[in-house]
């Protein structure tokens, strides 16, 4: 990756690998559009025990996302479980320690996206889609999610929201990506790419 190719930060966590999956999609996405590329990246689990530390290098998926990665982004695309028909705590926890940024205005007028997976069909996942975007709200960024123009939005019978891609993994985590989800994930990687490319020269423009 050239250092000043700009990049969407597809930042996830996920414990039983359904959201890491739908990352990678919404990467796929990204990458579709020439002048920008996908940086995947995840943030450790939190513990009750305060002590507790994460090895540095995580087992498996992406590698942990640090501020710069969020400073230097063109667009965020942010994917979380729902945990009782919200954001999962190891993300909130990774933005509550971003108030740095948000003083800068470090991430105002980019563009941002989020997605999720559940296990049931109607377990919170718009809730979770409309509590992720509002801590992005106050960071200034742009939300983007996924106009009705993406057909499978009308034809899923699994997952898939206008407030970002969603995922039904069942009750026993069995239930793989779909076609139609799969889509959806590709086609938010994509518009926001497109999207952020935009607004990446238009503030470059403003600089100058
Ligand atoms: C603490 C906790 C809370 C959960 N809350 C919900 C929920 O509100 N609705 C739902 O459908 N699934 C819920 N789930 C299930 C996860 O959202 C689901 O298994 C998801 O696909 C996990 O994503 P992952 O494979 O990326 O970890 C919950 C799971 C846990 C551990």
């Amino acid at each position: 990756m050239s250092h000043d190719t700009p990049y969407i930060l597809v930042l996830y966590y996920s414990r039983s690998g359904a959201t890491r999956e739908m990352a990678r999609q919404v990467a796929a996405g990204v990458e579709r559009v020439a002048g920008i590329e996908a940086r995947l990246r995840t943030v450790p689990a939190v513990s009750p025990t305060c002590e507790a530390v994460e090895s540095e290098i995580p087992e498996e998926g992406a590698i942990y996302a640090d501020h710069d990665d969020l400073r230097h982004c063109a667009g965020l695309a942010l994917g979380s479980p729902t945990r009782f028909g919200n954001i999962a705590a190891p993300l909130k926890y990774f933005l509550d320690t971003t108030s740095g940024l948000w003083m800068n205005g470090a991430l105002i007028d980019k563009p941002a996206t989020c997605f999720t997976s559940s296990s049931s069909l109607h377990g919170g996942q718009e809730s979770t889609l409309l509590t992720m975007l509002v801590p992005l709200l106050h960071h200034g960024m742009v939300y983007a999610g996924i106009p009705y123009s993406e057909t499978e939005l009308i034809e899923t019978r699994s997952g898939g929201t206008p407030y970002g891609a969603s995922h039904v993994a069942g009750a026993r985590a069995d239930r793989s990506v779909d076609e139609h989800e799969r889509a959806l994930c590709v086609a938010q990687g994509q518009r926001l790419a497109r999207l952020s490319l935009a607004l990446h020269a238009m503030r470059a423009e403003k600089r100058t």
